[in-house]
């Protein structure tokens, strides 16, 4: 896939992006965790455990884990909590990876779309989403749903890449979005793959601009968690 296919792909239609989108993760699904490992530096583990950290779930809390991928926060919540945890993503390579990761556990499994959620309004106690929202094709439509199958003060995380605050961090950063792609080829022989990563990002919404598509949806006592200056963010909205 070419270059100029990223750059544009803000303009194609849904189909086109969602079947990319798509693509991409069937690519890199069976290399989507050691890729992970070696381009946050196993960071993302550290902010996966913290994300799991701030969510007030017990044994009794029914969980999405929404653009799940291989299930990386079901298998957090899963060894420290008997609830239960329904994994749901587009892709169902990615499924099939979170399968083998949670095959200790009793999972239920959905490969579905987030903008049309098969679930019945007021249900989840918390929906947590990670690194996904920038992928889906229609956010706000996303959104309302995840708003729709929440229980009312249930609560929404979603942690996403951000707006780095640091202007030596925000440097810092932009080089190292020159490597990634180059680490895709070399590791995965994937560049696109890692081009459309640091696209997506660029892409996507900054922390004001996130709240306010919360607030858009309905959410209410909408907290953001700056990671590393930004890098990554948590927000946290509820349903009131
Ligand atoms: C970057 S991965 C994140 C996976 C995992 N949450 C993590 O933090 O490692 C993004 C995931 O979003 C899924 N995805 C993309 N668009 C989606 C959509 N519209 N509905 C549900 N899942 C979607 C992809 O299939 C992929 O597994």
């Amino acid at each position: 896939m070419e270059n100029n296919f990223l750059k544009n792909i803000k303009t194609f239609d849904k189909n086109k992006k969602e079947n990319f989108i798509s693509q991409i993760f069937s690519n890199v699904s069976k290399q989507y965790d050691f890729m992970n490992d070696l381009m946050s530096l196993g960071l993302h583990r550290t902010w996966k455990e913290k994300l799991i950290d701030i969510m007030d779930i017990n044994n009794d809390s029914i969980i999405l884990d929404l653009a799940s991928g291989s299930g990386d926060l079901t298998k957090i919540v899963k060894k420290k909590f008997s609830c239960d945890c329904i994994v749901f993503d587009s892709n169902l390579e990615m499924i099939n990876q979170a399968k083998t990761k949670l095959q200790d556990f009793k999972i239920k499994y959905i490969n579905g779309n987030a903008e049309s959620l098969p679930f019945k309004k007021n249900f989840f106690d918390h929906v947590m989403v990670s690194f996904g929202l920038r992928n889906f094709t229609d956010i706000e439509r996303s959104l309302n749903e995840v708003h729709r199958i929440l229980r009312k003060n249930g609560k929404f995380f979603c942690m996403e890449f951000s707006e780095i605050n640091n202007v030596m961090l925000r440097k810092i950063f932009f080089l190292y979005s020159k490597i990634i792609p180059k680490y895709g080829k070399f590791f995965s022989d994937n560049e696109v793959a890692y081009e459309y990563l640091i696209q997506s990002i660029r892409n996507f919404p900054n922390q004001i601009q996130l709240t306010k598509k919360l607030k858009k949806a309905g959410f209410e006592r909408i907290e953001v968690i700056d990671i590393m200056g930004g890098l990554a963010s948590i927000h946290i909205s509820e349903k009131k």
